[in-house]
């Protein structure tokens, strides 16, 4: 064994943290309200692509690119196959993003509090995390556009906020040439807009997008980058040759063929969207207006980490952050009425 001084690894990697994902607990059956998964299952197109898929082909690898997800995709977004480059996951196409463009030392902004994964990210490639605290409405912070720093991400909607920031008002963020603007849309089909019409009119934009929350796909892992043709040259270059295996390229394709199957799980979450934000409201919780298919639910000042062990012990499992910014809150995400209905009653028993 070496010693703590010769260790392999490098010294960044050593003295993180690491990425904390949400739990995928296998010791009870929980309402699992924590990582905005779908309550509601892939089309049953997807099945029937999957078995199709299963067989003698596996033993071929898949196409680098993806082709017949890549076309699907660029069809159902308007685009020609070179803008879109398919993920596994949009996770991996983050890593891409970073892998490309982050030199030793390069700053990289984003509005926080957010998606906690660019933090891990931005240090793992040595870069320099510009943290850039949004104001209490979540709107866009006016130091994000000075932001010296060639890569910006904007979560939007935002997590765990769940906040939208208008596409418009993105456009002087994407006017600045040189740097690239990450716009990750994870959740953007829970909205009312969407930022698509901002890759007409700038080259730097790149959009990401799952497959994960809307399609009810967490488990294949399927991502898509969208954005100018030469961006995706350069991203492509850097992913791993056989990024998407074989059963996702077939299941993404299927799913995005059936975008009324995906469109009708999401009224349906945009409904008990607005139940559950109303009765956080009534238990005396302050909910940001979301257009994700989660709820940020905060008492100002209140450790709300007995509230999220109360619920644990309960059966009920949300996200809960133990941050100096987010101590106060939960994220909740939207599942079945009856799977909401649950939780605040839990929640009210709680709060006594
Ligand atoms: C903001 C945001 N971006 C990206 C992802 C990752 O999605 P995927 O499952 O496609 O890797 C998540 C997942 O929780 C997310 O919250």
């Amino acid at each position: 064994m070496r010693g703590p001084g010769r260790s392999p690894f490098r010294q960044r990697v050593r003295v993180m943290q690491g990425y904390v994902p949400g739990e995928q607990p296998r010791d009870r059956r929980y309402v699992k309200l924590n990582t905005n998964e779908n309550p509601y299952p892939p089309s049953p197109r997807v099945i029937e692509a999957l078995r199709d898929a299963v067989g003698e082909s596996l033993r071929l690898y898949p196409r680098p690119l993806a082709d017949e997800l890549r076309e699907r995709a660029a069809r159902s977004y308007h685009l020609a196959p070179e803008n879109v480059l398919v993920g596994n996951g949009s996770d991996e196409l983050l890593s891409i993003v970073m892998r490309a463009v982050v030199e030793p030392g390069e700053p990289v902004a984003y509005p926080v509090p957010t998606y906690v994964l660019y933090d891990t990210l931005v240090e793992l490639h040595d870069g320099e995390p510009v943290r850039i605290p949004f104001a209490p409405d979540f709107s866009l912070p006016p130091e994000l556009v000075e932001a010296p720093a060639r890569l910006v991400i904007v979560c939007n909607p935002n997590s765990p906020s769940g906040t939208m920031i208008p596409p418009r008002a993105l456009r002087p963020l994407c006017a600045a040439r040189e740097r690239l603007v990450v716009i990750d849309e994870a959740y953007v089909d829970f909205a009312d807009a969407n930022c698509l019409d901002l890759l007409g009119e700038f080259s730097n934009v790149l959009v990401l997008r799952t497959l994960s929350k809307s399609y009810s796909l967490a488990g294949m892992r399927i991502g898509l980058a969208l954005g100018a043709a030469a961006a995706i040259a350069e991203l492509a270059k850097v992913k791993d040759s056989y990024n998407v295996n074989r059963l996702s390229i077939a299941a993404g394709a299927a799913a995005l063929r059936d975008g009324r199957w995906m469109e009708a799980n999401v009224r349906r979450i945009r409904r008990t969207r607005e139940s559950l934000s109303q009765g956080l409201v009534a238990l005396g919780f302050s909910v940001p207006p979301s257009q994700a298919n989660f709820v940020l639910a905060r008492r100002p000042g209140e450790n709300l980490a007995p509230l999220y062990e109360g619920l644990k012990r309960r059966g009920v499992l949300v996200r809960y952050f133990p941050t100096p910014d987010l101590y106060d809150a939960l994220r909740i995400t939207v599942g079945t009425d009856e799977e909401v209905a649950v939780m605040l009653r839990v929640l009210a028993q709680l709060l006594g």
